[in-house]
């Protein structure tokens, strides 16, 4: 007999499918398990990919750097160039639009905003001395983003990501009018967590932009650039190519890590621009340090050797997680896909699927699996103050429990989904 839609099901259906639904989560409740999957973490297999890492580097090498730097010494602030230039190469952009620093890419996103908070950028008033400062907020997006832009004060607004990137009508009306937007965040590839690519369109509007504010800068946060899954996927033009086009180079900070590449507490994150947006962001960042951590910038270099090494090293990692990415599609599929419960991506790589739950039952569902033993992204929190107006965005961060924990816990997520839907229509 075909399935029909939950909205579609007789009262004593849904009574009949509450009771069996709530005697299979009272199950799983009983197990008193305990899963985390809130942060979109790399796994144990994966953090062991790069192991041999640890071997590249001895007490009898020699710890200088092509150039000549002593890698256990002070200095070389910006990095040294085997390993601006391993980004150079895997950006397209020349080494001396890299900025080399510690293992965070989010730490260099905050630094970013300090300088324009402290000082101000492009010879224009410091953020700190503005009455409003607006950043644009690509919905649903990463929490952490959000959580930036609110520790400097600013006013967040949200911005609905369709299927190709932002919505760049609404992008260009707030950016070309009102000076006091400042910023946007965007995860071009792989978005955190809709998993969307942006298209070549969106980058070219993006690159075209003619911002009503001197100092607006696109915080272009392309975390997600080497974390394919497929074969051939489909990759954005690059924002670095396209604005050469429209001479809006200054307009851009590009960050990258390889958090996920290597280990996620101890990689190499990275920031390109334009010579005159580094000239200022080396000076200022010249006051915070001496150098970051030369030795595992070697490390990194002589682990991989050139671009190639990298591409190399990420098919390792598709192959551990693409399983994984199957099984929390195939799950939805087949749970929630024939009661039409929910829409969600099946994004080509980075590290989250997207869930869209029935309106209003997003706390709810992430509530019961809470209730059950497994933890996720608290509902609301890709949008910037946690309100999501819909309660329905859940991030799926599939990488770091193995493929039979995870299907596990998809079955519990997916009764999950299904309780709180019927409640829903009870209520
Ligand atoms: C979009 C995005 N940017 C940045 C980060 C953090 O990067 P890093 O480890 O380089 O600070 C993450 C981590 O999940 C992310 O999803």
């Amino acid at each position: 007999m075909e399935q029909k839609l939950l909205s579609q099901l007789s009262q004593e259906a849904r009574a009949a499918l509450y009771n069996e639904t709530k005697a299979a989560y009272d199950a799983f409740a009983a197990q008193k398990l305990q899963l985390n999957m809130a942060r979109g973490n790399p796994s144990p297999e994966q953090l062991a990919l790069t192991m041999p890492m640890m071997n590249t580097l001895s007490a009898d090498d020699s710890l200088i750097s092509e150039t000549g730097a002593d890698c256990r010494n002070y200095g070389v602030p910006g990095g040294i160039l085997e390993v601006r230039t391993l980004f150079a190469d895997l950006l397209g952009v020349p080494a001396d639009e890299v900025f080399a620093a510690g293992n965070s890419s989010l730490q260099l996103m905050f630094n970013c905003f300090q300088i324009a908070y402290v000082h101000g950028i492009a010879g224009c008033t410091p953020w700190s001395q503005l009455d409003n400062v607006k950043f644009l907020c690509p919905v649903p997006g990463y929490d952490r983003h959000f959580a930036v832009a609110n520790y400097f004060g600013f006013e967040m607004i949200p911005i609905p990501m369709l299927a190709d990137g932002p919505d760049m009508d609404m992008v260009a009306k707030y950016v070309e009018s009102d000076e006091s937007v400042k910023g946007i965040w965007c995860v071009p590839i792989y978005a955190n967590p809709t998993g969307v690519v942006f298209s070549d369109a969106v980058v070219r509007r993006f690159a075209s932009l003619k911002p009503a504010a001197q100092d607006f800068r696109i915080f272009w946060d392309n975390a997600y650039f080497l974390h394919h899954i497929v074969e051939n996927p489909v990759t954005p033009l690059r924002i670095t190519d396209a604005c050469k086009e429209f001479g809006s180079e200054d307009m851009v900070y590009q960050f990258v890590s390889t958090s996920k590449v290597t280990f996620a507490g101890a990689g190499i994150a990275a920031v390109t621009m334009s010579k005159a947006n580094l000239a200022q962001f080396s000076r200022d960042m010249g006051i915070q340090t001496i150098g970051f951590d030369k030795i595992n910038q070697l490390r990194h270099a002589r682990f991989f050797g050139n671009a190639e090494g990298v591409k190399e090293h990420m098919k390792l990692h598709a192959a551990i997680l693409k399983p994984k990415f199957d099984v929390v599609i195939e799950l939805l599929e087949q749970e929630l896909k024939p009661l039409g419960l929910g829409t969600w991506s099946a994004p080509q790589g980075g590290y989250f699927i997207s869930y869209q739950a029935p309106n209003g039952c997003a706390k709810r569902i992430v509530q019961l699996c809470k209730d059950a033993g497994v933890t996720l992204t608290p509902a609301g929190a890709t949008y910037p103050g946690g309100k999501d107006p819909d309660d329905s965005n859940i991030r799926i961060a599939p990488t770091y429990p193995s493929v039979d924990v995870l299907r596990k816990t998809m079955e519990l997520f997916c009764l999950c989904v299904k309780l709180a839907a019927l409640e829903k229509i009870e209520s």
